[in-house]
């Protein structure tokens, strides 16, 4: 081979190598204690791009809260009777430009009569604005008085940017190559690994445990095995991309398992598991016959929520800017579920 040959099949090579690579510039920040290694990786210009697709929209000014209330002089009104009309006519317009900016009311309201409640946009509404309260209200071990908005997962779109449905039988299963059980092929869900694709059934909806570490003797009742594992590896690929960050953002990765000396991150995130779970179960699935076929998945489930749905991209969903602090009117009431009732649940 000649000199030059040579040069450009080693350069070919190179090239091939690094095409799994991201483009410097690099940026590394320490997480954790000195010495245990616990760096986050940036790359600013992935970073420039998130800042400008988390810039929050402006609010409309603050109405009096005085004057008839809503509950009073509208004949359909089930959970804002409360908010004086002004208030509501304020939220009214918000949520039009969360939602549905393009549609506008009708996109919820028949005009003709906007009592009705005939458009199925309308009764998952009035659901939504309840699961909002509640997440506010009783989730506060995760959002803080950060709390949540329509706009935190619907960004000026009908359907949230990240949702999931349940994988199909087939898709899961047996082909001429074998049983894949549920894995082995690049999924987007689990950042393009071929870990099992869908974690969210049995983590997110479910409540399968997700320890990987076995504190019993095999096998009797100990279900911890390597195939578990890639199953929670699975969650926690999602978990990592959703956040736009790395393991060592919530674990010491000295021991995965072990709680001491990792970052107060780790315990939002463990409310946050169980928060998923909630809002799948309580609100998400009660609407299964109240969407239209076309909205439903493959098996016939309803859209649901993962920590994507709310986070895309930020460790904090909007980088902790909070819309909350003015549109007080989705602050509560709540169910009243304290930290020790959901502890039992
Ligand atoms: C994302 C869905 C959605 C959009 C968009 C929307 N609304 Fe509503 N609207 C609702 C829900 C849900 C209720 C019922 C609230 C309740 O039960 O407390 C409601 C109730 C009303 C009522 C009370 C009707 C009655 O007599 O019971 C009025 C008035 C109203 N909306 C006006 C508007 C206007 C004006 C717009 C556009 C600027 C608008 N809405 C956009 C969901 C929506
Ligand atoms: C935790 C995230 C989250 C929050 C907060 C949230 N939603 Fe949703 N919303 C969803 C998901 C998930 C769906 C199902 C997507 C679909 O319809 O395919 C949905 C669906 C909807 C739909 C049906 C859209 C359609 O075309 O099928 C409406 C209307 C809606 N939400 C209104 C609201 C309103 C109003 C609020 C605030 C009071 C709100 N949502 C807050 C996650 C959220
Ligand atoms: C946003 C925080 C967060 C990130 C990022 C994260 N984890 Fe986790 N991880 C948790 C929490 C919380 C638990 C405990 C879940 C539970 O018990 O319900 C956990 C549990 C685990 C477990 C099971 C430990 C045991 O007790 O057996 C493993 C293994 C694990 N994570 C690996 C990873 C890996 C690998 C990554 C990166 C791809 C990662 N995690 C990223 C929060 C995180
Ligand atoms: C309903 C929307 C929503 C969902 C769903 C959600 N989060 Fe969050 N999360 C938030 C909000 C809002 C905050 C900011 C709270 C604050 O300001 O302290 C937050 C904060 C966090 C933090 C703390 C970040 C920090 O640097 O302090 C972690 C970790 C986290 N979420 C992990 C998760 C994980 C993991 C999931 C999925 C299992 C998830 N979240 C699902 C809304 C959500």
């Amino acid at each position: 081979m000649k000199k030059s040959q040579l040069l450009l099949s080693a350069g070919l090579a190179l090239l091939v190598l690094l095409t799994g690579c991201e483009r410097p510039p690099i940026d590394s920040v320490q997480h954790g204690f000195r010495g245990t290694g616990m760096v986050q990786v940036y790359n600013p210009r992935t970073m420039e791009l998130k800042a400008e697709e988390n810039v929050v929209p402006p609010s409309l000014p603050a109405l009096p809260g005085d004057g008839p209330k809503a509950g009073q002089v509208y004949k359909n009104v089930k959970v804002l009777g409360n908010l004086s009309v002004n208030e509501f006519t304020r939220l009214m317009l918000s949520m039009t430009s969360w939602i549905a900016p393009n549609e506008g009311c009708v996109y919820c309201h028949n005009p003709a009569n906007l009592a009705e409640d005939t458009k199925y946009t309308k009764v998952v509404a009035r659901r939504m604005i309840e699961m909002t309260r509640h997440i506010n209200a009783d989730w506060k071990s995760h959002v803080a008085e950060t709390g949540v908005t329509c706009y935190t997962c619907h960004r000026g779109n009908p359907v949230p940017n990240n949702i999931w449905f349940k994988e199909p039988e087939q898709a899961k299963g047996a082909d001429f190559i074998g049983d894949r059980a549920g894995q082995n092929l690049a999924a987007d869900s689990v950042g393009s690994s071929s870990l099992p694709s869908d974690p969210f059934t049995p983590f997110l909806l479910g409540n399968l445990d997700i320890r990987v570490n076995g504190t019993t003797a095999l096998p009797n009742g100990n279900r911890h095995s390597i195939k578990q594992a890639e199953w929670t590896y699975g969650l926690m690929t999602h978990m990592s991309t959703a956040l736009g960050v790395n393991c060592t953002y919530c674990h010491n990765t000295q021991s995965f398992s072990n709680w001491q000396g990792n970052p107060p991150q780790r315990s939002t995130a463990w409310y946050g598991i169980r928060m998923a779970r909630d809002l799948n179960k309580d609100y998400m699935e009660p609407l299964t016959s109240v969407f239209p076929e076309h909205r439903l998945g493959p098996t016939g489930d309803v859209p649901k929520a993962n920590c994507a749905t709310c986070h895309q991209g930020a460790y904090k969903p909007l980088f902790g800017q909070s819309m909350l602090k003015d549109h007080p009117q989705l602050a509560g009431p709540g169910t009243g579920l304290d930290k020790t009732t959901l502890a039992k649940k």
